[in-house]
């Protein structure tokens, strides 16, 4: 038996790089699996390809798109079973370069819209359902230029715990995966330029003690673990980065 099988799932920022991985495994082990991304042009690919996942635009700033969202898919598939809440942005800048507008944008997806997201499921979420959200080794580490994304993704590291004692008495469990460098279209969404972009890798690989960038289907590993297997973690954090930001 497959371990998902039966399982409803929703992933919101599944429609490229780690939510996209989880769901092609989610489905391979049985799951239904329904993913959110706010880009369009970037849903019409993965409807093409991500074959039999539901692909959905939603855009997780707006805590009312979340609300409908979760009330829909409860609507058509009777609950909600697991909440990957993997949407994210990452924006770097220097002190003296950040501007309100990159702290609101990244506060607003990556915190403040995946808490509403966990808000609008944690209903549907029957005894024996968890909540997963994505943070970063980023939440554990100083390094210069990320000032914004490594609170947001503190914040998101806090949520679990919180959420973990909220949600522990019904039978939910909430925890974190928090990835290393991964490599997905992230980088080249960040406004970096391309030449940036082999800069900021070949530094932060020289961190990573296992000396590579991770893949996509490596922290898609870690969650369903988390999903499936891990009947007696709540509040917990796996920190999935090649040995970054604990050795
Ligand atoms: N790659 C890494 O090195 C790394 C490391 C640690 C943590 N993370 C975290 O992992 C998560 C997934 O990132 P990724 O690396 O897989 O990057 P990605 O390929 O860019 O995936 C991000 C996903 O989020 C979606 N998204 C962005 N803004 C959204 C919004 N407002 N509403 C709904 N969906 C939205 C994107 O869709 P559209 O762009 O099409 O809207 C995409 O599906 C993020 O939370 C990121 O911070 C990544």
């Amino acid at each position: 038996m497959a371990k998902l099988d039966g399982k409803v799932a929703l992933i919101t920022g599944g429609t490229t790089g780690i939510g996209a991985a989880t769901a092609r495994l989610f489905k391979a082990e049985g799951a239904s699996v329904v993913v959110t991304g706010a880009n369009p042009n970037s849903l019409e690919a993965a409807r093409a390809e991500l074959p039999g996942i539901e692909v959905v635009l939603s855009d997780q700033a707006d805590p009312g798109a979340s609300a409908a969202l979760a009330d829909a898919v409860a609507a058509r598939h009777g609950r909600i079973d697991i909440l990957f809440v993997n949407a994210g942005v990452a924006a770097f800048s220097p002190l003296d370069q950040l501007t309100e507008e990159d702290f609101d944008r990244q506060f607003g997806i990556n915190v403040r819209g995946a808490l509403f997201a966990a808000k609008a499921a944690a209903p549907h979420i029957p005894q024996g359902g968890s909540i997963i959200f994505t943070a970063s080794t980023a939440a554990s580490l100083g390094m210069a230029a990320t000032s914004v994304y490594s609170a947001s993704k503190a914040a998101v590291r806090s949520f679990a715990r919180s959420l973990g004692a909220e949600l522990a008495p019904r039978g939910v469990r909430v925890n974190a995966i928090s990835p290393g460098p991964i490599e997905t279209p992230i980088f080249g969404k960040s406004g970096l330029s391309a030449e940036q972009i082999e800069g900021f890798k070949s530094d932060i690989t020289s961190r990573v003690p296992l000396g590579r960038i991770g893949r996509p289907e490596e922290i898609a590993a870690a969650v369903l673990f988390l999903a499936a297997d891990a009947t007696f973690i709540t509040g917990e954090e796996i920190i999935a980065g090649g040995g970054m930001a604990v050795i």
